[in-house]
Order: structure tokens, then sequence, then C-alpha cells
């Protein structure tokens, strides 16, 4: 193709099967958390391809190791070692504190390979029908697997029959999950994520993750915790989890740990690390020579550049202005999340948001139809932060405004970028 870029991008790309609801942007390059469009356009991002640019856009030392190993071998077959894998997998285990580590390239295909441990897991003790405790509103993937394991009608909506075997409880209710598998013996494991994020950004108590853990070493379930998109350093801590100081037995990873590049990962414990014998479950992709770099350099950079630190400094950052700007509004339900991972719950749907924010110069995303979620790359700088919440709080507070006839909602004066 010869072409300049377009001036004008088309709304529809028609060759392309129509599975998402598009903004009509297109993306053309990035730097640090801006991106342009390829008609020139600047915008913040306060998305990170949904908590996945961990690292931002066009980082200074992933480009050239991700260029290094694009040169020497960016896929080879799982009929060889390969070392970077072991690389990755050492240092998952030292930052988890767990034993192990298989490697796929989603975050559906780090879930299907909990959700196929948590089977033989019990098919090994002699439980024919095992049954896997899940989550009201909680998003584990688009496969028939776990989108049965999902807590989302939408999402399951035409694609019945869903996969049996899943036991559906509410969100930090110990009692709820005690009464819905009394005298049980076909339970093996427990799934859920340490902070909901498609779900509406909805933390689980460190006290229920405490008493959760405490249930699954009575009952010998695994726990499994999907930390698909609250983990890699989002939350201030490696793993989300660990402010409950518990441990896993089971933790897909996917998203951040590559900065960009498709990767995911299950991290196990002891009581699950060696349930898989060879034969049991592979994929193609998984653990290629350039992911693996890509979550080795992910996590060198992070660790030298106290990425982690970062994050609850413009987390809490983000956070207390949000709460100054919009706490006792009208309309604004609650503020949520930790670290870099916040929710702002408004009291309408508000998806259309999303087109006036990126109007604005803003990328956000809005969740569960009424949960602004900001996911940024954990580079992100206090002074970007600010610029966020000068962008982002006039919108909502216009939003209600023009939503809510009759009440008393302040607006403020227009921002100039
Ligand atoms: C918690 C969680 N689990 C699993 C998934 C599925 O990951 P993927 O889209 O990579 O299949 C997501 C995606 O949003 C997620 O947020």
């Amino acid at each position: 193709m010869t072409a300049a870029l377009p001036h004008h991008i088309e709304a529809a790309s028609p060759h392309v099967m129509n599975t998402y609801g598009r903004l009509p942007i297109a993306l053309s390059h990035g730097q640090g958390c801006r991106v342009w469009d390829v008609n020139g356009k600047c915008y913040l991002d306060a998305l990170g391809g949904i908590a996945v640019n961990t690292l931002g856009h066009n980082h200074p030392q992933l480009v050239p190791a991700l260029q290094d190993q694009i040169s020497k071998l960016i896929h080879c077959s799982n009929y060889y070692h390969v070392p970077l894998q072991e690389t990755l997998a050492a240092k998952l285990v030292e930052l988890s504190g767990l034993e192990n580590v298989f490697f796929c390239s989603t975050g559906l295909e780090a879930n299907e390979a909990a959700l196929k441990l948590a089977r033989k897991y019990g098919h090994d003790k002699g439980i024919e029908r095992p049954e896997v405790v899940v989550y009201e509103k909680a998003f584990h993937g688009r496969s028939i697997a776990t989108l049965s394991a999902t807590g989302n009608a939408k999402v399951q909506a035409g694609f019945g029959p869903l996969v049996e075997g899943f036991i559906r409880v509410p969100l930090n209710d110990i009692e709820a999950i005690k009464k819905a598998t009394a005298g049980n013996p076909n339970v093996t494991a427990v799934f859920f994520e340490a902070i909901q994020g498609e779900g509406g950004v909805h933390p689980m108590d460190d006290q229920y993750m405490r008493d959760i853990r405490k249930l699954c070493d009575e009952r010998d379930w695994l726990l499994m915790i999907d930390e698909v998109q609250c983990g890699m350093g989002r939350t201030g801590k490696w793993f989300a989890h660990q402010w409950s100081g518990i441990k896993p037995d089971v933790m897909p990873l996917a998203k951040g740990l590559g900065s960009g590049v498709p990767i995911g990962a299950v991290v196990c414990g002891p009581k699950a690390a060696q349930i898989f014998k060879v034969g049991n479950h592979g994929t193609t992709f998984g653990g290629n020579p350039l992911a693996m770099r890509a979550g080795v350099e992910t996590i060198r950079i992070m660790e030298d550049d106290n990425i982690i630190a970062n994050a609850i400094t413009t987390g809490e950052h983000l956070r207390a202005a949000l709460e100054r700007d919009l706490s006792g509004l009208a309309g604004v339900v609650n503020i949520r999340g930790r670290g870099l991972m916040l929710g702002i719950e408004l009291a309408l749907p508000c998806g259309e948001l999303l087109k006036q924010a990126a109007d604005e110069g803003l990328l956000i995303s809005v969740t569960a139809d009424c949960v602004i979620r900001l996911v940024p790359p954990l580079i992100m700088t206090t002074a970007e932060a600010d610029q966020v919440v000068a962008i982002l709080v006039p919108l909502i507070q216009q939003f209600l405004h023009d939503k809510t006839p009759g009440k008393s909602v302040p607006v403020a004066s227009p921002i100039n970028e």
C-alpha cells in the first residue's frame, strides 16, 4: 500500500468482523502516556489499552529489547526448551511466592487453564463432576468456559448451553458461600478477581479474601485468583491479593505482563503446581520468545524504575483529586479501586462519556454501563493525572447536570488543553 494515511477515518472497517462498538478513531503512535491518531490529534491515555500498556508507549528500554528479540527469535515450538520461559517463570515465582508457571497468550486462556486445573484437581481426588464457585459481576473471558464463569448475562446471551459446574455467589459475603456450598462434596475451587474489572471495579475485601483462604484450606479447595486485570503492579502491589496477605493456589495473569505484547500466565502454588502432567495442557503460542522477553523486560524495568511506587503515588493523587472534585456531587455514587485501577460509579448509564472524553483528548473506559474506569499506564505522573482530572471532571459535571434537570450540579469552567 503506497497511499498516504487517510485524513478522515472511516467509521467502519467493512472487512473486519463487527464485534466491537468502536469510536471513529484510529491510533497511529504513542509516546509515554500520550497517543496520536492518524489525523494527528493527541490524546492522554488513561486506558492503557485496558490495563495492558504498563510502560506506556514507545518505552525507551522496552522497544530496543523487543527489537533485539525479534531479530533473534520471535517464535519456536514448545517441542524445545525456551530459556526465557524459565527466566520469566522464576521471576513470577519470586514475586508471588508460588511455585511454577504455565504460559499462554491471553487472559481467557489463562483462566481456561485455571478451570482445567480445578477440574483435574477434583478428578484426581475421585470427584467425577467438579464444581467451581464463581461470583456475581465476574468477568473471566469470552471462551465458552470462561463466559460461563462470567457473571454477566449480556456476555452469555446467545451462547448457551453454558458450561456446567459453576456455583455463583455474591461478593464479600462469607456466609453466602458457606450456604451455597453446604454439604456439596463436588466443590473443588473458588475463583474470583481480587478487584473485578469489567464488572465495575469492585474490590474483594481484604478480610473476605483471608476468610476464603481459610475456607479453602479447611475444605481442600483450590483458591484461584484472576489477576488478569488487577495484577502486575496496577494496585500498588505486584498482585492485588497481596494487600490481604494471603497467597492463592492458582493465579491467572495476562494484560499488563507484557506491556502490550500478547501474553498470559498461570502461576501455581504447591497445591496446584503438579496437577498437570505432560500432555494435559498446551498451546502453540504460549511462552514464545518474543512474549517472554516482553515479560522479562517489563518486570525488569518496573523494578529498576520503581514503577509500583509510582502506581501508588499517582493512584493516590488521582483518587484524592477525583474525590475532592466529585464526592458529594449528586449522581456520583462512589469512587473506588486501588492504585491505578479506579472506578467512578455514576447513578446512570454514561457510555456517551467515552466519546466526549475522546473529543476532549482523553482516553478512558466505561464499564458495567455506569462506571468510568481509569487504568492508565503505570508510568503516569501526578502532573498527567492532574490533566486527566482537568478534562474528566468537567465532563462528568456537565453530563450529570444535563441528565438530571432540576438538580443543581455545579459545572466547572471549560478546559483549555
Ligand atoms: C479479570 C479478567 N479476566 C480475564 C479477561 C480476559 O482476558 P482476554 O481478553 O485477554 O482474553 C479479562 C479481560 O478483560 C479480565 O479483565
